[in-house]
């Protein structure tokens, strides 16, 4: 796990930014996992800046939406659907067919889910996955007590989630109980994933995922079994880290150690 610790969402939001624009110079038909939530909507922002800037082109980009609400349209506004939409789809230049989500109301849901795997893995499954954390540690929509090898299905929601989620709706009443999301078997085979989190509200959870042992009761835990995993926080989110010093030494030296094995080769 590389844990990255920034000054303020700003750089948090720079650093993501950084790692997608060089996947896409790498690959242009970067296959991007994205989350919805309060966290990435910086990144989303760049993005659009950098696409009107003709710096990075998406006509070959695919991407695969982490989760939905079940029961909501695709243009209920507070579906996933209509957030992607809304904060970057509509303003970049991708082609709307290499657009996968996953569906609020889906008719047939285990067919679904299942459909949803295959296209993943058509594409040769996701790059980079890009991911927020719930403050209880969920990964997507994986809620404590996911199994560590679950594939894309249904999930109920925690009542935490619900009251954290339901400052977007007019009442905790209409916020839906349950949701479909991609499984944590299914982020773990992503090649890369950047998690993201400000806050001391998220202080807990990333101490949990980073330091704790790994356990289904913090799924975000799981990502210390990925090779390629990163961490971006603030200073808040790694308040309660206790190997903070070391991090931030390993990343001061990230360039020189990049440098020796470089000249090694
Ligand atoms: C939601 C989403 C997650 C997201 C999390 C944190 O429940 N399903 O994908 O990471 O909340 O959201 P926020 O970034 O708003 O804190």
């Amino acid at each position: 796990m590389e844990i990255i610790i920034k000054q303020d969402y700003e750089q948090i939001c720079e650093e993501a930014i950084k790692i997608i624009h060089q996947a896409w110079k790498k690959k242009n038909n970067l296959v991007l996992g994205l989350p919805t939530g309060k966290t990435p909507l910086g990144v989303y922002r760049r993005l659009i800046e950098l696409n009107k800037k003709e710096e990075i082109d998406f006509s070959q980009v695919i991407t695969f939406s982490l989760d939905e609400y079940l029961g909501l349209e695709e243009n209920h506004p507070q579906s996933f659907a209509y957030y992607m939409e809304k904060n970057l789809f509509q303003h970049i230049n991708i082609n709307k067919e290499n657009i996968y989500r996953l569906s609020g109301n889906p008719e047939n849901i285990d067919e679904h889910c299942k459909a949803y795997e295959e296209k993943i893995n058509s594409f040769g499954g996701i790059d980079l996955q890009i991911l927020g954390i719930g403050r209880n540690g969920h990964i997507g929509f994986n809620e404590p007590s996911s199994s560590l090898s679950s594939r894309t299905r249904v999930k109920t929601l925690t009542l935490e989630t619900i009251e954290a989620n339901s400052r977007l709706f007019q009442d905790e009443k209409e916020v839906p109980r349950f949701c479909l999301t991609l499984g944590i078997g299914t982020i773990m085979e992503a090649k890369m994933i950047v998690l993201l989190a400000l806050g001391k509200n998220k202080g807990e959870a990333i101490f949990k995922c980073v330091e704790g042992p790994i356990t289904a009761s913090v799924p975000a835990s799981i990502l210390q079994l990925h090779p390629q995993a990163k961490i971006i926080i603030d200073q808040e989110a790694a308040s309660l880290l206790s190997r903070k010093d070391y991090y931030q030494w390993v990343y001061k030296n990230k360039e020189r150690v990049d440098d020796f094995i470089a000249k090694k080769k």
